[in-house]
């Protein structure tokens, strides 16, 4: 399949089954910013879920916490977001649109819509954040900048967490939450959007084991990305060169994932070094330093960070479950998502829409859906179809009540990715699921 195909079947499939619709479709669209159907808040909730628990349920070293979004303007100067997020931006004399000057056909000369040459006047620095204003006055006193990174809430909250949750030096906080940045050039469905969510964790440990640290969050980050069954070959890392860290790091790593597009980063380790706390410090007049109970040593902390963004895994997600199939002449679509992520674990067929099957079906389709087990009923349609249609959807059982039920209280379920078929007692369906889940 060729890529962009690959792309574009993604986003029909994604809008067909209820996984992902433009924003303000009914007014044209707003440029690239998404919202997530009935199945792609699940599939999302799953993946902030399996994050949350390895990252904060699973450990007694990280806290979880939740920032606002508006913060005192003055972070973003300590931060250096207001000096230094910027990319550089020209603008073509002929159509007036405005490209990241950096991209390379722009670097070349060639305007990417109109194709004029030698038409860009000269970059200039176009900062990525966007603002706003608090309260009624629109004056520079008031303004505020909507976050570009949900870092900056749990560095000027770290005396608080560590205080509160008595958490001693090497610790962490992880946050999940929505980042904006006024991309010039977004694109890619939703690699890269305006509005986004974060997934971010800061470790805080004693300067000087800042790079054992950052080799053990590298790999644990990787391991974890495995385990949502995302094909190996498909990941790697890529070492930042100096002249691509950002103004904060002083050692980097991408992780990337071979999209259809190609190679490109959707998570990022980095060794932030005690920039940030001592930044704040310094803009704020406040210590931010941490006192070893044992030696009574004062230190700032350095921080090693993991930051992953929930949408672009959410692409990597899809992409890396989406496939086609022949089976016995016939073309299936499969979204083979691990059954953890997937948003319905079971479809509840009835196979013929008589002699008692429905209600039978629709009781086993209750009673998963009071057992917290995402199910879908569905009588429509021949068998074949509701297979098909649960295959695309990504449901990694489909249960079917059919005559034999009646006689030995037996049911059908089929695996999505083997197609095996195997007959369970009607009330062991419940735990066979449960088992899978959870094995
Ligand atoms: N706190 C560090 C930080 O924000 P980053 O590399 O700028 O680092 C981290 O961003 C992750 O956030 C990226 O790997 C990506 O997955 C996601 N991200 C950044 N900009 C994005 C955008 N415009 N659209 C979607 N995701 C984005």
């Amino acid at each position: 399949m060729a890529d962009q195909d690959l792309m574009e079947k993604l986003v029909s499939l994604t809008k067909r089954r209820g996984y992902v619709f433009q924003s303000s479709e009914i007014y044209g669209g707003t440029g690239s910013v998404w919202d997530y159907g009935p199945l792609g808040v699940e599939l999302k909730r799953n993946l902030k879920d399996l994050w949350w628990s390895a990252m904060v349920h699973e450990r007694d070293d990280i806290e979880g916490i939740d920032a606002a979004i508006l913060m005192h303007p003055r972070v973003w100067e300590a931060s250096g977001h207001v000096e230094g997020f910027t990319d550089p931006l020209v603008e073509c004399s002929n159509c007036h649109r405005r490209f990241r000057a950096d991209l390379p056909e722009v670097a070349d000369g060639q305007c990417p819509v109109c194709g004029t040459r030698d038409a860009f006047g000269e970059p200039r620095q176009f900062n990525l954040m966007f603002k706003t204003f608090m309260g009624p006055v629109e004056d520079a006193a008031a303004t505020i900048y909507l976050r570009p990174e949900t870092a900056q809430g749990i560095y000027v909250n770290f005396l608080n967490v560590q205080s509160t949750a008595r958490q001693k030096v090497p610790f962490g906080i992880a946050q999940i939450g929505k980042a904006f940045r006024n991309e010039i050039t977004p694109g890619n469905f939703i690699f890269r959007t305006r509005e986004f969510e974060q997934a971010e964790m800061q470790y805080f440990v004693k300067p000087g084991t800042d790079e054992e640290w950052f080799g053990r969050w590298k790999e644990e980050r990787m391991a974890w990305l495995r385990s949502l069954g995302i094909r190996a070959e498909k990941l790697r890392f890529h070492r930042h060169e100096p002249e691509e860290l950002a103004h904060y790091a002083k050692e980097a790593y991408d992780i990337e994932y071979e999209f259809p597009f190609g190679w490109k980063e959707f998570e990022g380790v980095h060794n932030r070094t005690d920039f940030d706390l001592t930044r704040h410090q310094e803009h704020s007049g406040k210590r931010l330093e941490y006192i070893d109970p044992g030696t009574n040593e004062r230190f700032v902390p350095y921080v090693v960070e993991t930051s992953m963004g929930i949408d672009r895994c959410m692409l990597v997600l899809l992409a890396d479950a989406y496939r086609e199939e022949q089976i016995e002449g016939e073309e299936r679509v499969v979204l083979g998502l691990h059954p953890r992520l997937a948003p319905l674990k079971v479809a509840v067929f009835p196979l013929v829409k008589k002699d008692g099957l429905p209600q039978v079906a629709a009781r086993l389709h209750q009673e998963l859906q009071k057992a917290a087990i995402p199910s879908f009923y569905d009588e429509s349609g021949s068998i074949g179809r509701r297979y098909r249609r649960q295959d695309e959807t990504g449901t990694p059982w489909c249960v079917t009540v059919d005559g034999q039920t009646d006689e030995d209280g037996s049911v059908t379920i089929r695996d999505r990715d083997s197609l095996e078929q195997v007959r369970v007692s009607l009330d062991q369906v419940r735990r066979w699921v449960r088992e899978r889940l959870e094995g």
